[in-house]
């Protein structure tokens, strides 16, 4: 089916709450050093740009879950594709992700982070759907809350495309 993508957040906006987010933690962890875990592989280009804004010290970690397929709906089964390569024991960590959603996904993969004895573990978000939630999931730093919409761009796939784009979009189909 052809589809086409509305421009939702423009590039500018999305550099500058970054640069915002990144100042943030660069309070909230002063004197420490943080542990970026990248949630694969919508949430690797946020991270990339988050890292660059952090200035405390910061070392960073990939996993990949699967919960969505070619579709656009939450199969709620979670899986982990690949795991960290590092063990968290003692390690601020932040769990980076491209959007919040159900929840589902995030709410596993928190409690399964928690389990391997971190320091802490928070959760930062470039995306919120807030009107999507089934499942009840704390968020540290949020850049967009946006509305229920399928969107594109800045790490965020439909079908494995779109990923590139430097805006985030909704997909239309008409
Ligand atoms: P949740 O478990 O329903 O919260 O789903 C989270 C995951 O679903 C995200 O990390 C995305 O990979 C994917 N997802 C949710 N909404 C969208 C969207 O609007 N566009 C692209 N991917 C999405
Ligand atoms: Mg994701």
């Amino acid at each position: 089916m052809a589809e086409r993508i509305e421009v939702l957040l423009a590039e500018e906006d999305i550099d500058k709450r970054i640069q915002e987010i990144g100042d943030q933690i660069s309070r909230d962890y002063a004197g420490k050093q943080v542990h970026l875990v990248c949630v694969l592989k919508g949430g690797s280009f946020f991270m990339c740009e988050l890292a660059k804004r952090i200035k405390v010290p910061v070392s960073i970690d990939f996993m990949s879950v699967s919960s969505y397929g070619g579709d656009t709906q939450s199969s709620g089964v979670v899986r982990i594709v690949k795991d960290l390569d590092e063990p968290l024991n003692d390690k601020h960590v932040i769990v980076i992700e491209d959007i919040v959603d159900s929840g589902r996904t995030l709410s596993y993969l928190l409690d399964m982070l928690r389990s391997r004895g971190p320091a802490d573990v928070r959760l930062c978000t470039l995306l919120d759907k807030p009107d999507r939630r089934v499942v009840d999931v704390r968020v540290d730093y949020t850049g967009f809350e946006i509305p229920d919409e399928f969107v594109v761009g800045y790490g965020l796939d439909y079908d494995q495309k779109y990923r590139n784009l430097p805006y985030i979009g909704i997909v239309k189909f008409d």
